[in-house]
């Protein structure tokens, strides 16, 4: 039995997903900018899946750029503006501390060319207080970053509050969705952004393929130069069945969102649960009531996660120490850090990330399995320091 806990860092494609990114390898070869019929095709294959993206966020088809992932729609959303703003004399970025490193390195990266960030601390449960954004951001602020749900504990930000502070003082308002779209309703007239990253590998679709919802108006400078695709907003021949895949995960996406939804918060409880009950010295990280429904980070007392996680991959069980998307590192995660925990504690955390196959079966599976990892651990490092 092998069990994929692990969908935040990416999922499984959705069966009809598959058939239509086969399908359209095979017959929509064509460059969508070509006048003759294949390209038409294929333009008419960008157009569906567009309007199926706008759908789930609830955008306009028009306000949809394809780009080639979460990582490039946020530096797409952070570098376009802050270029476009820049003759302005705004020189100031605001992103949250627990931002994903496509954020947070990108403002590292502006910083370095002279701009000045500051990021948004949290407290202890893994939220944003939009006093803070009240406080820090100034009238040189050209644009404001939070994400709209932590990829490591699945807390979701008060973003149509951050998004109206920001307005108020003149700044562009970005969002990475990557974690939420797909997840929960996502309206981004109702958050009231400007900008918003998804990604299509996170909701059962294929890698590669993503987009960046750019509000009608919104000065952004494009980041690739080259031809006219996207509406001249992002060049390059667009990976057409990639795309086609986006789309029909967004649909799929979009008519499963209530009844998954519900189904994946009452594995996740029933996860959670019967850890907590089962193992002494598990303890849950974030606010448990605000956040997306497939995710649950738990805390070990007096085990290594990265020894956890081993273990559970030899039991056939696929987990993660959390921002598993840049991982091979063993730093302790900045999001827990960011949240006041020890460094213990951030190094005792395991992220179980649940979605579209996983099963009560898999999760009573784990349950039944953990607390003699957990034990054997313990019991090791006890030895090992007597
Ligand atoms: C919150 C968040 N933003 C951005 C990304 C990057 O997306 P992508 O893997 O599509 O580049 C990820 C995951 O990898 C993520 O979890």
């Amino acid at each position: 039995m092998r069990i994929y806990f692990d969908y935040n860092a990416t999922t499984p494609l959705a069966q009809d997903v598959i058939e239509s990114v086969i399908e359209a390898t095979r017959d929509q070869f064509g460059n969508a900018s070509s006048v003759h019929h294949f390209g038409q095709r294929a333009k008419a294959a960008l157009d569906e899946a567009r309007s199926a993206v706008a759908a789930l966020v609830r955008a306009d088809p028009s306000e949809i750029v394809y780009t080639s992932g979460g990582t490039e729609s946020d530096n797409f959303a952070i570098r376009g503006a802050a270029e476009a703003l820049e003759p302005t004399g705004r020189r100031h970025l605001i992103a949250s501390a627990i931002e994903h490193e496509a954020v947070l390195n990108t403002l590292k990266a502006l910083a370095r060319r002279g701009w000045t960030t500051t990021l948004l601390p949290v407290d202890q449960t893994g939220i944003v207080d939009p006093d803070r954004l009240r406080q820090l951001i100034t009238a040189e602020t050209a644009l404001v970053s939070v994400m709209h749900a932590n990829n490591e504990i699945g807390t979701i930000q008060p973003i149509a509050e951050l998004s109206a502070i920001a307005h108020e003082h003149g700044a562009v308002m970005h969002t990475d969705a990557v974690q939420s779209v797909g997840k929960i309703p996502v309206d981004v007239r109702a958050l009231g952004v400007d900008l918003l990253s998804l990604s299509a590998h996170k909701f059962n679709g294929p890698k590669g393929a993503a987009a960046l919802f750019i509000k009608r108006g919104t000065r952004l400078q494009p980041m690739m130069t080259g031809g006219k695709h996207e509406r001249s907003r992002r060049a390059g021949t667009e990976n057409v069945p990639a795309i086609v895949g986006l789309g029909v995960a967004a649909r799929l996406g979009l008519a499963k969102l209530e009844s998954e939804g519900a189904r994946l918060a009452a594995l996740r409880d029933r996860l959670e649960d019967g850890i907590v009950r089962e193992v002494s010295g598990a303890a849950i990280n974030g606010d448990r009531s605000r956040r997306v429904p497939n995710t649950s980070n738990i805390s070990f007392d007096r085990v290594e996660a990265e020894s956890l996680l081993i273990a559970l991959d030899l039991e056939g069980i696929a987990v993660s120490t959390g921002s598993a998307c840049s991982s091979g590192t063993l730093a302790p995660s900045h999001v827990l850090k960011a949240m006041g925990f020890s460094s213990r504690r951030t190094q005792n955390s395991l992220r179980f990330s649940l979605g579209l196959f996983s099963t009560e079966a898999e999760v009573d599976h784990v349950v039944a399995v953990l607390p003699k990892l957990v034990e054997k651990l313990r019991s090791l490092t006890r030895r090992a320091a007597g």
